[in-house]
């Protein structure tokens, strides 16, 4: 049996992470949980799992947390130490990182150097710091498995595949709900609408991120680290119906694809069983029930962010972590009411535009140029 740790237990993916492991109980027990603000959710899901340690977002959320439950030999912490301290435990022998933002890089990093398998849902920090990931995964022989369901589709297809042999690596993505909005219409779009997804369902940033399709820009830097490829290896897919996740062209002209049902139950538990497969946690695939799958290129006018993530991946990796920082600001705002809709990849492109990038050394570093992007986005933000 296997004991897990799940950063942001409380989130979209902690929550279906939680489920997984309901659904396979006799694979896996839970070791500990870490999570921010939702206290409420947290005790219940101490309560029904049991595990020897607790994370909560800050102090405040601890004390509350304890005058909820105190279970026996539970350990509560708070803060990013507490959430790194779960990222290391002892027994734990896998690590699903679902933190949303750079909130989770300190612990997706400890987990990496501590040996553990890292179930990587949590991209930003495979964005901002992919080398320094890959190298601390590589010091401790920690193994990264994708649970985003697009490189979970690729790290799939590429089993017992020579990778000289793949030229090229195709995320799909949904269009997000605004795939058919004509380009004059969006400016004027609410919150409401772009957190409206027309398949998945998850949590606010990557919602919004997957309206802008900054959200394939992300994932196209994490597959940069993940796979090692080049921007002209890697390309973007629309595909309305969200059932191929990701495609892998070989060098003779086949295209190899990975499909499964729009739930990440699906990339989720295969992170934590790979090599293994087991029964699935929701019914499989109908491809006859589907009956279509429909392919279109993305439109870089209306869609400009995919393109700056591809500027991104050729330049030092300050740009990347430039990218993130802008994009996570401008989301926080465009949510907070304070921008427009069409200013989240103007705010973007501001941030780069006005960059000087360098390679980013390590941690201490990555987090100084992060937060003096975000000085710079706060610029182009009202
Ligand atoms: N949802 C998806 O389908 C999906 C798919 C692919 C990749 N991802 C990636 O997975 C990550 C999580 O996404 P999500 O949709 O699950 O996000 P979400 O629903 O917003 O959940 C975020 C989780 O992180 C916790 N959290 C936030 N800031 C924290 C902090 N400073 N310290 C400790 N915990 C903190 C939240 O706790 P509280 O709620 O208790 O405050 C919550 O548990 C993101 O990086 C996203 O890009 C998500």
């Amino acid at each position: 049996m296997k004991a897990l740790t799940i950063l942001g237990s409380t989130g979209s993916i902690g929550r279906n992470a939680l489920a997984v492991a309901d659904h396979l109980p006799s694979l896996f027990r839970v070791a500990a949980l870490a999570a921010g603000s939702n206290i409420g959710l947290l005790v219940e899901q101490a309560v029904k799992h049991r595990p020897a340690l607790v994370s909560t977002g800050d102090e405040a959320g601890a004390r509350e947390f304890l005058r909820l439950y105190r279970g026996p030999g539970l350990r509560v912490v708070w803060g990013p130490k507490g959430a790194e301290e779960a990222a290391v435990l002892e027994e734990a022998d896998i690590v699903v990182s679902a933190i949303s933002g750079l909130g989770g890089l300190r612990a997706t990093l400890a987990a990496a150097g501590a040996g553990k398998r890292l179930a990587l849902a949590n991209k930003e920090s495979m964005v901002v710091a992919g080398r320094l990931l890959r190298e601390e995964a590589k010091r401790s022989g920690a193994d990264i498995v994708p649970v985003d369901s697009e490189h979970s589709g690729v790290f799939q297809c590429l089993a017992g595949v020579r990778r000289e042999e793949v030229r090229k690596i195709i995320l799909t993505a949904s269009g997000g709900p605004f795939f058919k909005t004509p380009a004059e219409e969006l400016e004027g779009k609410s919150v409401e609408e772009a957190l409206a997804h027309p398949r998945w369902a998850m949590g606010p940033k990557v919602t919004i991120d997957s309206a802008t399709m900054m959200n394939k820009g992300l994932e196209l830097i994490e597959a940069h680290w993940l796979f090692d490829a080049g921007p002209d290896e890697l390309d973007v897919l629309v595909h309305p119906q969200s059932i191929v996740h990701s495609l892998v062209e070989m060098r003779d002209g086949s295209v190899l694809a990975q499909l499964s049902p729009t739930d990440m139950r699906f990339p989720i538990q295969y992170a934590l069983t790979h090599p293994r497969r087991e029964p699935p946690p929701l019914p499989s695939l109908n491809l006859a029930a589907v009956r279509s799958l429909e392919f279109f290129p993305p439109d870089p006018e209306k869609f400009p962010l995919i393109d700056q993530a591809r500027r991104a991946i050729e330049e030092p990796s300050s740009f990347s972590i430039a990218l993130n920082a802008g994009n996570e600001e401008a989301v926080a705002a465009f949510l907070d009411g304070r921008i427009r809709f069409t200013d989240i990849p103007r705010v973007v492109m501001g941030v780069l535009d006005s960059h000087r990038g360098r390679e980013a050394d390590d941690l201490e570093d990555i987090l100084r140029l992060d937060s003096d992007a975000r000085r710079a986005a706060a610029k182009f933000i009202p």
